[in-house]
């Protein structure tokens, strides 16, 4: 008889983190937990290339590689020293974190890993599980999702993510952050916000002049709209449709327009029937939004998803980005 392949769920137990550095080192994929979402792990070797066909991720989209301190993620990057001095302040400040910096990178770096483009992306999470892995090696490591699905933040998503998969995933709780790192592309002219997240560009303003490093601007997020083909800053998670549901999806202003057949995605209970409560602090929003949308897609008879608006601020940035993102842009009515 044949058996489809499936995923393994790995308690994390000593023995079983020996295990998930062996089948690394062997070429495999682990799938394992960081502050932010659950990542698709592999050495930064040819297997990198199997976390593609996993996923279904265009090879044009480059991979971040994750560290376990900043002496780790100097063979990668080839910078002039006012890059590195403003590189060693963020990563002082913010590592480990949710913080994830763009660099010129070395040739150390394959260009199936950075898409060609001659640059790294680099991040040191803040897990001790996956620290304790990171620390043999760097692991190139995507968010653990089929390419524009919404991004696991437990062992579970990655279960049903990978069903019929061949992945071990290393469990390790619920992150803390929830939503995917900030990403910032640092260069001699100036500091670019790609992706908002937790960590905003007044923090990283405020990190660098309490430094030593040179006084480089920070440019806000600015959100592009760029289409699957397209790339103005190489950087594909600016697709429109990404983390997104398996059901229509539509952001909305005004409660009342809820229908009865619909899932309401709320920061607090507006008393519907399918209201899934996301908390009114910001960071139980971040924290909570994507298993709120596994949770609205797997309501059987569910028609669509509303979303409550998200506020116009600074700091919201990072969650307004991933639901304007799950609902395509789109508003209801
Ligand atoms: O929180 C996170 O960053 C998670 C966890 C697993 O660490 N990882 C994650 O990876 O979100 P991924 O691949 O799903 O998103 C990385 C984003 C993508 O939009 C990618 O295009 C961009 O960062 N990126 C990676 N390397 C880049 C590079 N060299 N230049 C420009 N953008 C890059
Ligand atoms: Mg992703």
């Amino acid at each position: 008889s044949s058996s489809s392949p499936k995923p393994t769920l790995l308690p994390p137990t000593p023995e079983n983190i020996r295990r998930c550095i062996r089948r690394l080192e062997e070429g495999g994929i682990v799938a394992l937990p960081t502050e932010t979402v659950y990542g698709l792990a592999s050495t930064l070797t040819p297997s990198a290339k199997k976390i593609f066909t996993l996923k279904s991720r265009p090879l044009t989209s480059p991979l971040i590689v994750h560290v376990s301190s900043l002496s780790q993620s100097l063979p990668y990057i080839n910078c002039p020293p006012p890059v590195l001095s403003t590189f060693t302040s963020l990563t002082t400040k913010f590592w480990p974190g949710p913080l994830t910096v763009i660099l010129p990178s070395s040739p150390l770096v394959p260009s199936y890993i950075n898409a060609g483009t001659k640059t790294v992306a680099l991040r040191c999470p803040n897990n001790d599980l996956t620290l304790e892995i990171l620390k043999e090696r760097p692991l190139c490591m995507p968010s653990a999702n089929k390419y524009g699905h919404i991004s696991p933040t437990s062992s579970e998503h990655v279960m049903s993510e990978f069903e019929e998969d061949d992945v071990w995933v290393l469990e390790g709780g619920e992150g803390e952050v929830g939503i995917e790192s900030t990403v910032v592309k640092v260069g001699e002219g100036g500091i670019e916000l790609l992706r908002p997240g937790r960590i905003t560009a007044t923090e990283i303003r405020e990190c660098l002049s309490s430094s030593s490093s040179p006084s480089l601007p920070v440019t806000s997020y600015v959100p592009q709209i760029l289409s699957p083909t397209s790339s103005s800053n190489g950087s594909p998670g600016q697709n429109l449709k990404h983390y997104s549901p398996n059901l229509p999806c539509y952001i909305i202003k005004d409660v009342s327009s809820v229908s009865s057949d619909s899932v309401y995605i709320t920061r607090e209970d507006a008393g519907g029937k399918w209201n899934i409560i996301v908390g009114k602090e910001r960071g139980e929003w971040e924290r909570k939004l994507y298993g709120a949308l596994r949770e609205a897609e797997n309501i059987q008879g569910a028609k669509r998803i509303f979303i409550e608006e998200v506020p116009h601020s600074e700091e919201y940035d990072g969650v307004r980005d991933r639901v304007f993102r799950a609902a395509e842009g789109k508003y209801y009515p």
